[in-house]
């Protein structure tokens, strides 16, 4: 079976931060209705890859292109508008606005309904997120962590966007709470969505996407079906729990 059609498609981007080179010649695809991880350790270059994808950093070379229409050079405003929501690293939620107003501004792109219609929406956000349900009108600040990854994952619904970008939803969170942002995930891309899903926590993430890339110092060094890379011994060994030993190899 062929690789569905893409939905966004990076070629031979390359980004710098001032002389920092930070990604170099990078390709990626991903399909409509996939789930793909971008994978890497610290520093790697993932957080460059969804800013650049989201108009945040310009690219040096190379083309970002969603639903076969190049986006270089486009603001983050105008890639909001034509459908692409990022859900930032550290979740960047208003700390003194009620979790129901946090998730209100994601809808900021869209031409909006009056402010009742756009209420009773964020409300229906908690059908996928019951958990902060009972935190509507309570202020962002009072929220645990897992918590407020899960306001920020509906503000990002709340665009109604083509293509989601995650930026380490993980991060930080205990076990229990990493099942439950993940099972959101699932339930997600269930209700027809496009993922990006940039993490440090491999298994988590292979085990909701369909296909995976490898990051290492701003170069794709592996991609592949999910499952072959949770399988792959190099992935296994750098992301899967050995991660000491080759940082202690490499230093
Ligand atoms: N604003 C910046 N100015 C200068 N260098 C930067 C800036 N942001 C990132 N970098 C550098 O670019 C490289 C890639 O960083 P990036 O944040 O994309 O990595 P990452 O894979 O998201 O890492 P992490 O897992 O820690 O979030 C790193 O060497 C980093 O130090
Ligand atoms: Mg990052």
């Amino acid at each position: 079976m062929s690789p569905p059609k893409p939905l966004l498609e990076l070629v031979n981007v390359s980004v710098s931060h001032g002389r920092v080179e930070a990604l170099r010649q990078v390709s990626l695809s991903v399909g409509r209705g996939e789930i793909v991880a971008l994978l890497g350790s610290n520093g790697a270059g993932k957080t460059t890859t969804l800013r650049s994808i989201s108009g945040l950093l310009s690219l040096d070379t190379g083309d970002a292109l969603f639903d076969g229409q190049s986006i270089r050079g486009k603001s983050p405003e105008e890639i909001a508008r034509i459908g692409i929501a990022h859900v930032p690293e550290g979740r960047r939620i208003f700390p003194g606005l009620t979790v129901r107003e946090n998730i209100m501004l994601g809808a900021c792109n869209r031409k909006r309904p009056g402010r009742r219609a756009l209420e009773a929406e964020a409300d229906g956000m908690f059908e996928l997120f019951p958990d902060i349900r009972s935190f509507a009108t309570t202020l962002a600040w009072q929220l645990s962590g897992g918590q407020l990854q899960m306001v920020a994952l509906a503000r990002g619904l709340m665009a109604r966007p083509r293509l989601l970008l995650l930026d380490e939803p993980s991060l930080g969170l205990a076990p229990l709470i990493i099942q439950k942002v993940f099972a959101a995930i699932e339930e997600i891309r269930k209700r027809g969505a496009t993922i990006l899903l940039v993490e440090q926590n491999a298994n988590m993430a292979l085990s909701v996407a369909d296909r995976g890339y490898v990051l290492e110092t701003g170069r794709l060094v592996l991609e592949g079906d999910a499952r072959a890379l949770a399988a792959n011994e190099e992935v296994k060994a750098a992301y899967l729990g050995g991660r000491q030993e080759i940082a202690s190899r490499e230093s």
